[in-house]
């Protein structure tokens, strides 16, 4: 299957689907008061604060924070891709997923490259067993360890010596050169024609986590440089996001409840030999949030394996960094540190699985953090005390609301003999601080809140948009942001039926679905949740039109701020201050 699936389509599979139907198939819901209740299936809970609403469409969890639409929930508690969730929904509501025409040339120029490079793994796959010269690659497997049937298992490879061994095998019309050539492996000489980009080297195909091929590691059989080559950028290889192993650790283990996150393809396939198949690797690159988010979906416990070394160690604050915004409840990280001088490839080899799996060797997140930042700590000196508080309030910064956000605080707060309840104030102050405007900003912050109402309005009941005439106007006001208001009432005019959880797939993997999601979760009082009153369509639309004025009145004032002096007025303008209020019309008498 082939070609981008329109958002049209997605908006109907939304407006289709009934949220609570579905999660009920997976996880029973109750009902309470207007929305459906269960005890979170993405985090541990004694009470249920894991929350579906029926007519937004949406999740939300209370406790952890999880949230999200139909799809979402699909591909979290499922572990799909998008595209496997979206055609999951779609078979449920006897839906045919129509491919969009206009993209169709440029999809099937990306299929051509898939079905590429799966015959070029199989063609260094059957190198590997019928070149003449690769007995040399069978040895140098055999002397690091590995077996025939893992090799098998990860389709190893070889690439003989020689300048043209793919392309005579795959490339011999100009237009499968020129395939070659976009997928990264073969690449063209200065005087013109082609010449093969791997060669004499072990090759390890890396597929995606759908199972496609997208790149080629290729690793050198003596000490010669580089030791590794890999891929270039492709259109279908992007280095920073993908997870070498990833697709066969999903698919030698039904539920994998810790994954191993190593460096490089020899630890991946060291691991596997000694049957650790839970492993992972980043391909020499720090691990991103995308790639830890999509480990996230496969595990809920992340395991990086460092070396003790300085880069090892530096590597470890970095992943440390990277992680703290994603551990919600539920969540765990952990770090195996490899003995100095070892990686995790020799040291199962010389320790076996057993030892590397021992957890008493493993050191939590949150310990390692402590750890770090209370090295020459010594409780009986105060200023020791002030600067664990200074400096660790970053790091529990980061964190999200939580268990071990809490429990962190409770630690350093013992650590530093203060209150958990005020170093828990003080977190809080300080980001207020941080965020304390200046008036222009306060201005600002003003506008983005009001913003912020009329969109969270919207998502809550999107209809008020049609009290809208023209979107056209919003896009006239001249206030940040107001761009996006106004494509999301362009998007509910045309679609005078889509539901808040319809609205958010519209902007889903863009920079403002988290932003819709967090306001979707909102409730602007704490009262709101429950009562009734705030629900009727009266009070929404009263609170929607309100905020729309004041959004218009914002947007004049700050056209008139942005006139100068008030003999530089245009008539226009001057008419234009007229209208407005008593204080401006005095201005604009001279
Ligand atoms: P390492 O140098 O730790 O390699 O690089 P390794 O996996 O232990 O390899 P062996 O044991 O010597 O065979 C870790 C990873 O960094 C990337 C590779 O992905 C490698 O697996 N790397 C390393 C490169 O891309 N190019 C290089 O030249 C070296
Ligand atoms: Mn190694």
């Amino acid at each position: 299957m082939s070609g981008r699936i329109p958002q049209n389509f997605i908006d109907d599979l939304i407006s289709r689907t009934d949220i609570v139907g579905l999660i009920d198939g997976f996880v029973p819901l109750r009902k309470a008061g207007s929305n459906y209740q269960a005890l979170c299936p993405f985090h541990d809970e004694k009470s249920p604060s894991f929350t579906v609403t029926q007519d937004k469409q949406f999740y939300h969890c209370f406790g952890c924070g999880a949230n999200g639409t139909a799809i979402s929930f699909l591909m979290e508690y499922n572990r799909m891709e998008f595209v496997e969730a979206v055609e999951e929904l779609a078979a449920r509501a006897g839906l045919e997923i129509p491919r969009q025409a206009g993209h169709a040339s440029k999809d099937s120029r990306l299929s051509e490259l898939y079905e590429l490079l799966e015959l070029v793994a199989q063609f260094y796959c059957r190198q590997l067993r019928e070149h003449p010269q690769a007995q040399r690659a069978v040895e140098y497997l055999k002397h690091r360890g590995l077996s025939a049937e893992l090799a098998d298992r990860f389709e190893l490879g070889y690439a003989a010596p020689g300048w043209d061994n793919l392309i005579s095998a795959l490339g011999k019309s100009d237009a499968a050169q020129q395939r070659l050539a976009r997928a990264g492996m073969i690449i063209q000489r200065d005087k013109g024609g082609y010449y093969d980009r791997f060669r004499d080297r072990i090759m390890f195909p890396i597929r995606d986590q759908r199972g496609r091929v997208i790149g080629f590691g290729g690793r050198v059989l003596d000490d010669g440089e580089p030791k590794y080559l890999n891929s270039p950028e492709t259109p279908i290889y992007h280095k920073g996001n993908e997870l070498y192993g990833l697709y066969q650790a999903r698919h030698a283990n039904k539920e994998i409840n810790r994954l191993y996150v190593v460096e490089g393809y020899m630890d991946v396939l060291a691991l596997v030999q000694h049957d650790v198949t839970n492993v992972v690797a980043t391909l020499g690159t720090a691990a991103t949030s995308d790639q830890l988010e999509r480990l996230f979906r496969s595990t809920a416990q992340i395991v990086f394996c460092f070396d003790g070394d300085t880069a090892g160690r530096k590597a470890a604050w970095r992943a440390l960094q990277t992680s703290l915004p994603l551990l919600r409840d539920g969540r765990q990280v952990y770090y195996r540190f490899i003995p100095q001088g070892e990686d995790p490839d020799s040291f199962i080899r010389q320790h076996g699985k057993q030892q590397f799996e021992d957890d008493s060797h493993f050191l939590c997140l949150s310990d390692y953090l402590l750890q770090e930042l209370t090295k020459d700590f010594n409780p009986i000196i105060m200023e020791h005390k002030g600067k664990l508080l200074h400096d660790i309030s970053p790091y529990l910064k980061k964190l999200p609301t939580g268990n071990l956000k809490q429990l962190l605080v409770r630690e350093v707060a013992k650590l530093a003999d203060t209150e958990p309840d005020s170093l828990e104030r003080q977190l809080q102050q300080s980001r207020d601080q941080a965020s304390r405007p200046t008036t222009l900003k306060a201005q600002n912050k003003g506008e983005r809140s009001l913003l912020a109402q009329t969109i969270r309005l919207l998502l809550r009941r999107p209809k008020l948009a049609l009290h809208i005439a023209d979107p056209k106007d919003m896009t006239e006001l001249d206030l940040p942001g107001a761009d996006f208001l106004a494509e999301v009432i362009k998007l509910i005019h045309q679609n005078t039926d889509i539901s808040c959880a319809g609205i958010i797939e519209n902007w889903r993997g863009s920079k403002y679905e988290q932003r819709l999601s967090e306001l979707a979760t909102a409730s602007a009082s704490p009262y709101e949740k429950d009562e009734e009153v705030f629900n009727t369509d009266e009070y929404l639309e009263s609170e929607f039109a309100g905020a729309v004025n004041q959004l218009q009145e914002l947007s004049r004032k700050r056209k008139i701020t942005n006139f100068g002096k008030p003999e530089n007025l245009s008539d226009e303008q001057k008419s234009l201050l007229r209208n407005l209020n008593p204080a401006a019309r005095s201005v604009s008498k001279d």
